[in-house]
């Protein structure tokens, strides 16, 4: 193996939660709760098809695409409002040593990650310049489970996808790895997680990976 690929929300950064809450917030505008059991679902995939979930969880349907790009711009501003003051003590614990011992040992980093925000994140958290190459949701047009943001982060660090890593948090994420023939690595539940190659609780846990 000559790469590793990381997802960002909920693998890098603890950003995940900012997400459900912006949606939340949005949900309750619309005259609905969108609670915790349901947010799964938008792990891992666009903003747009966030929106279609959420939507589809408070039962509203008919909406046209100018009202549908209206309140995926409006969740976003909550969103970026939320993160405006974020910095290195959101970053998971490990994932920085983590990194930096990847590098020492020869791996290539690269960020595939469907938030548009990603670049833009890893800045914020004083990480970008570990990433050999970054693909966020910027220079992808399909999201995940399609394979296609590891693919573009494989092929600018030209690494044949059959020699990426790639670790996700995400169970679209998961299918997108092994959909580009890389292998995979999930942090969190196995319920969900089941079919990456090895499961972690937690990003601690990445440390103690043999295959690494
Ligand atoms: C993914 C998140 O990383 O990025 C999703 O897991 C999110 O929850 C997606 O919807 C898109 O993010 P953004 O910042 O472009 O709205
Ligand atoms: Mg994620």
């Amino acid at each position: 193996m000559k790469a590793i690929i990381f997802d960002l929300d909920g693998v890098v950064v603890d950003t995940a939660k900012y997400h459900y809450l912006a949606w939340r917030k949005l949900a309750e505008e619309l005259g609905f709760a969108f609670e915790e059991e349901h947010n799964e679902r938008l792990k891992g995939v666009s903003r747009m098809r966030s929106l279609e979930i959420v939507l589809e969880v408070g039962g509203l349907t008919g909406m046209s695409e100018v009202q549908k790009q209206e309140l995926a711009e409006r969740k976003n501003g909550y969103y970026l409002n939320m993160i405006s003051g974020i910095d290195q003590s959101e970053i998971l614990p490990g994932i920085s040593q983590f990194i930096s011992r990847q590098k020492r040992a020869g791996y290539k980093i690269a960020l595939g990650s469907a938030s548009k925000s990603g670049r833009m994140i890893l800045e914020k958290l004083g990480l970008a310049d570990q990433f050999d190459a970054i693909v966020d949701g910027n220079l992808a047009e399909r999201a995940k489970p399609d394979p296609q943001v590891f693919i573009k982060a494989a092929e600018l660090l030209g690494v044949p996808c059959s020699e990426c890593i790639v670790i996700e948090d995400a169970a679209a994420g998961i299918d997108a790895a092994l959909a580009g023939g890389m292998k995979c690595i999930g942090v969190g539940g196995k319920a969900i997680l089941g079919k990456a190659d090895i499961v972690v609780p937690d990003t601690e846990a990445l440390s103690g990976i043999e295959m690494l």
